[in-house]
């Protein structure tokens, strides 16, 4: 099982191996970078496209089981290798939730035979994800959960939360926070502001996010526990992490693409694809959100793939599910509107995708170089395609997206040394 890339552009990003180079995969794992033999390989002729280490996304809903007509672990993880990502971290809001090791074996179980990439779970950080219990993180372990959280909601009680963070210390591993004031955030359906008021919508303040922000750095610090807090959507988010950080703290945290291209203005056409939570804010915090990724104090960009069913996002803005699928149009849609306009160079971004968010969850993932799995995005930054949600490989539809003219496209996901996704085909 010999696979050899030619001439592709390489994005390392630890930087050594970047340049125009051929790549050799051998048995799983990338065996040299430069110009290898190519004797008994297929050949993979990648001229004008850049090579990435696979994509990593640490915050998706496969909602499997319990919601399988929504999404289940095979067309997620084929809408992932279609985005180029080859390593998902998926949330514990399915029915069952993910609470225990046997619901954590069957998503392990239904992953590996659908052969597409690497899937991991972050398990609930609370029985059920009802926040008044903690779940058996440590039979999890044994499942191989990566983190935990009560994704979906947030952990209300401040002394589980600091249980947790106390508890998982033992693991290693970090709670996910989900930030977010439950009673503050109310019947709320979109960011409070000039929007909302002025199409007369039910409104969440941001303050709903930044008490929680704040509550758990403090938490973080009290208990030297591991807090990554994702889906951050707020210039105030921003500031609590680039202070938590300063003051050495172990947090982290992730944004999605909708918060960093998109604002509350996309409301204003009553797309239920646009309801998300957290919701989408005001151009302010857009902007603090890119200058937190620019300095380093956002460690990954994540989609919150949330797929739900057409007849449920068919519906009022007020009833409609949170949530929007993002694995097919992550890249593109960065590439778009963060590359192309000048505000994130590219290296930068593929570095958010892949290394940011390996590191966050200690994933042996995320890097192009000798000795590395070989997990490999090919893609095309300069291509332009139209997104067609009815054409996606999640049975997801609901995406803000759906109709842009957007350049960047994934010609190849090779995972674990194979080709998996070529020219628009599973292989
Ligand atoms: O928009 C969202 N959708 N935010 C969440 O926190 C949950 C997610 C879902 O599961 O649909």
């Amino acid at each position: 099982m010999k696979l050899l890339i030619k001439g592709a552009e390489i994005i390392d990003p630890a930087g050594k191996n970047a340049g125009r180079n051929d790549i050799l995969v051998e048995d799983g794992v990338i065996r040299e970078i430069g110009k290898p033999s190519a004797a008994g390989a297929e050949v993979l002729d990648a001229s004008g496209l850049k090579a990435a280490p696979g994509l990593v996304d640490i915050h998706v809903h496969f909602r499997d089981p319990g919601y399988e007509y929504k999404e289940n672990v095979a067309t997620g993880l084929r809408a992932a290798s279609a985005g180029g990502f080859t390593s998902v971290v998926c949330m514990p809001n399915t029915k069952p939730d993910i609470d225990t090791k046997s619901v954590a074996k069957y998503v392990n179980d239904k992953a590996r035979a659908a052969g597409l990439g690497r899937l991991f779970i972050a398990g609930a950080i609370s029985k059920k994800r009802e926040g008044a219990e903690l779940a058996e993180i440590g039979d999890m372990m044994n499942e191989g959960i990566v983190a935990v959280t009560d994704d979906g909601n947030p952990v209300m009680n401040a002394q589980l939360m600091r249980r947790a963070l106390e508890y998982t210390k033992m693991f290693g591993i970090p709670v996910m926070s989900h930030a977010e004031d439950k009673n503050l955030a109310g019947a709320g359906v979109m960011n409070e502001g000039m929007v909302s008021t002025t199409i007369g919508m039910r409104p969440i303040p941001k303050e709903a996010e930044t008490v929680m922000v704040l509550r758990d750095i403090e938490l973080a610090a009290l208990t030297g526990g591991r807090l990554h807090l994702t889906h951050i959507s707020s210039a105030e988010s921003v500031d609590a992490v680039r202070r938590a950080k300063a003051r050495g703290l172990r947090v982290t945290c992730d944004v999605t693409p909708h918060h960093l291209v998109l604002t509350d203005e996309s409301v204003m056409g009553f797309d239920t694809a646009t309801k998300v939570n957290p919701p989408l804010r005001d151009e302010n915090d857009r902007q603090a959100l890119i200058a937190g990724l620019l300095d380093g104090t956002i460690d990954a960009i994540a989609s919150d793939h949330a797929p739900h069913a057409v007849h449920e996002k068919e519906v009022s803005y007020d009833d409609a599910p949170f949530g929007l699928v993002g694995l097919e149009t992550t890249l593109a849609v960065l590439v778009t509107r963060l590359v192309e306009t000048g505000a994130a160079p590219l290296e930068l971004l593929i570095s958010k995708l892949t290394s940011g968010p390996a590191a966050v969850l200690g994933l042996n993932a995320g890097a192009l170089a000798p000795g590395a799995p070989a997990d490999i995005v090919l893609f095309d930054p300069a291509a332009e395609w139209t997104v067609d949600a009815s054409k996606f490989f999640s049975k997801g539809r609901n995406c803000p997206f759906n109709g842009w003219r957007v350049r960047g496209k994934v010609a190849a996901t090779v995972a674990a040394g194979k080709v998996v996704f070529k020219d628009g085909a599973f292989v």
